[in-house]
């Protein structure tokens, strides 16, 4: 039976906008500390993360086997998000196998891979749902829980399947940006009257430390998380009450969505990817594919698993929209109609952030 505890994990994407909530659950209590590859450990987000005690850099690329070995070395845990908007599709599922194998010659104990849904697959092949940002981690996903079938007492293994943060929905420089218009807060994004599968970051780090932490149940599991299957128009209605400001969804065809974003829509989806590889998606085909799998309320997930995980997450739009405007106010970021106007919007992708740059 496997059934084992960790204490040190080793943590890829750990300054993201993912890795930054998992980094906190996992140190929180001293249970576990963290080793966090970056490319730059002068980064507020690097320094930020070394304020909480409990975490060390090493500065270093995934995209270099010298790196992964040093990373998981000394290592019993290992929370894998591999970066798919720098490295492309192609280059994303080579260096997530590799970690995979690296992590079992180092002795690492449990590995969790930061996934996404194998959408494709999941549409019956439909190249409508063709994203290569979510068929490069759900294909590996998979490829990982069959290793796992005969690796499993060596280095138990979970997928930690998520979706779009809901954060994106008031952050600047996302897919999902809102802007102000005439007053209303508006969302123009091409989802019809599908639903998506938000998730909110904070309740992420729960999620990938419950995974650590019972490893006896997590061993082999695919743990697919969200908020709750979302209309739009839900979300501008959430928005809506909880900061008694106008606001709307405008449901917009894919022309216009990529006529808004012309120059972006043709550069490859990954930074690092080379364009002129046939394997290489531009961004438009990219999130073509994305906002389909939600027009068509492609995905499912199972709430009462995630009850039962935690009981405490986030279980709406409107939830998640008070606490963020709660808690925005108490840390001086302001209200959520103050941070939703374009002069006071952040990023939270740390890819947005740097502009879409740093080295492969
Ligand atoms: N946006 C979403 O809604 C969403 C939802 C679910 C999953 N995802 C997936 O999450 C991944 C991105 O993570 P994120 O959402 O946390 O984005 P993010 O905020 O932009 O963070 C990117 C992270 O990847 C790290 N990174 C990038 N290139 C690296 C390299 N060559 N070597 C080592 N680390 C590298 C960055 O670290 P340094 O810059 O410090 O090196 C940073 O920690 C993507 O694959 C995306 O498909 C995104």
């Amino acid at each position: 039976m496997f059934n084992q505890h960790f204490s040190k994990i080793f943590v890829i994407g750990g300054t993201g906008a993912q890795g930054l909530p998992v980094i906190r659950a996992l140190v929180a209590d001293n249970k576990y500390s963290v080793k966090v590859l970056t490319r730059d450990d002068t980064s507020p987000r690097a320094k930020s993360l070394l304020a909480l005690g409990n975490v060390e850099l090493l500065v270093g690329t995934l995209a270099n086997e010298a790196s992964l070995r040093t990373g998981f070395h000394g290592c019993d845990g290992a929370f894998v998000n591999i970066d798919g908007f720098n490295t492309g599709e192609k280059a994303e599922m080579y260096w997530a196998v590799r970690a995979y194998e690296i992590a079992l010659q180092e002795e690492v104990k449990f590995f969790v891979y930061g996934n996404l849904d194998y959408a494709s697959k999941k549409g019956g092949y439909d190249p409508k749902y063709r994203a290569g940002h979510y068929d490069g981690k759900g294909r590996i996903g998979e490829w990982i829980l069959f290793q796992n079938q005969w690796n499993r007492e060596k280095m138990g293994a979970a997928l930690f399947t998520t979706g779009p943060y809901i954060e994106m929905a008031i952050a600047s420089r996302t897919i999902m940006t809102p802007a102000v218009e005439d007053g209303v807060v508006t969302w123009r994004v091409p989802m019809g009257e599908g639903e998506m599968n938000a998730v909110a970051l904070e309740d992420c780090g729960v999620y990938v430390r419950w995974l650590f932490d019972h490893p006896e149940r997590s061993n082999g599991m695919d743990l697919e998380v969200a908020i709750a299957p979302m209309k739009f128009k839900e979300i501008a209605a959430a928005f809506e009450k909880v900061t008694e400001h106008p606001s709307r969804y405008v449901d917009t065809s894919l022309e216009d969505y990529w006529k808004q974003r012309e120059a972006w829509g043709k550069m490859p989806a990954g930074y690092n990817a080379d364009p002129k590889d046939q394997s290489t998606m531009s961004a438009k085909d990219n999130f073509t594919g994305f906002w389909n799998i939600w027009k068509y309320s492609l995905l499912k997930r199972d709430y009462r698993l995630l009850d039962e995980i935690h009981p405490g997450r986030i279980k709406s739009a409107e939830e998640w929209f008070r606490k963020e405007n709660e808690n925005g106010i108490k840390l001086g970021k302001g209200s959520l109609w103050e941070r939703v106007q374009s002069e006071n919007q952040v990023p939270i992708l740390k890819i947005g952030e740097d502009g879409a740059r740093g080295k492969l």
